[in-house]
């Protein structure tokens, strides 16, 4: 199960995903951008099935952030649809993998042909344990915050809380991640060293593994030597490690 090499304490129990590099693998091929799109969601099922493999419980990938909706609309069109496509056409699929899928992001941008994709899907996974995808999809860290803050104040306001019990646990409640526990490992495909609004809370101390490979590109292979490089640091969260 474990990684060849990577002692079963030493793999990842949460890896976070932003998957880059699309558009630069169709533009390497002189294709349109939405082909790199395409081969993206292949590269998706393979880290899925890898998790699923080796007893990763839990793949958060960065999908549409919400800076993405800057982009031109026909290329914002094409990631709707896809996204619409694939959790209509793989859903089974995945729901036969044991694969439980939550979308977490801002769902009140889209239209109800869109969410009731999202909502079936969650429904018809609920109850599966084997691997939990969260798929950010119009999400942004700085948002996620926002939107907890606002949840908190609400909560304050209405006598449900004090201001002065806001804590660490009390905000990470809030977030859209919850219940699940900070990511341990984030890769980063395509080359850039940026967290570009990802998880910026959840982030506080997880390892970040940078690669080259472009994201329609990410195989097996890449996946396991992310993996290789997680088992190797030391994780000291602040503290000095025993001599
Ligand atoms: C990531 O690939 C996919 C999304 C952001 C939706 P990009 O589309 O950002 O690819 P590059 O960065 O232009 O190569
Ligand atoms: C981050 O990639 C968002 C996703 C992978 C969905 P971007 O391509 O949007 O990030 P920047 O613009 O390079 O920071
Ligand atoms: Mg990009």
């Amino acid at each position: 199960m474990p990684v060849d090499g990577v002692p079963p304490g030493r793999m990842p129990r949460h890896v976070a995903v932003i998957m880059d590099g699309n558009g630069r693998w169709a533009k390497r091929r002189a294709l349109p951008r939405a082909f790199g799109h395409r081969k993206g969601v292949a590269a998706l099922k393979g880290a899925v099935r890898f998790c699923s493999d080796h007893g990763i419980p839990v793949l958060t990938v960065y999908a549409f952030s919400t800076e993405n909706w800057q982009r031109p609309s026909t290329e914002v069109k094409f990631l709707m649809e896809l996204m619409k496509k694939t959790f209509t056409s793989e859903i089974d699929e995945l729901h036969q993998e044991g694969v439980r899928i939550r979308f977490i992001g801002e769902r009140n941008a889209f239209s109800s042909d869109i969410t009731e994709v999202w909502n079936n899907a969650e429904s018809l996974t609920k109850d599966n344990d084997n691997v939990l995808l969260n798929i950010a999809f119009n999400y942004g860290g700085r948002r996620e915050l926002v939107l907890a803050s606002r949840a908190l104040a609400a909560k304050a306001a209405a006598g449900v809380i004090e201001p002065g019990d806001i804590d660490e646990d009390s905000l990470s409640a809030e977030l859209l991640t919850t219940p699940c526990e900070d990511p341990d490992l984030l890769i980063r495909t395509a080359g850039q060293c940026r967290v570009s609004n990802f998880l910026l809370w959840q982030l506080a101390y997880t390892e970040i593994h940078v690669t080259d490979v472009l994201w329609p590109d990410f195989s097996d292979e890449d996946f396991k030597a992310a993996i290789v490089d997680f088992s190797q640091r030391d994780r000291k969260f602040g503290r000095v490690l025993e001599m």
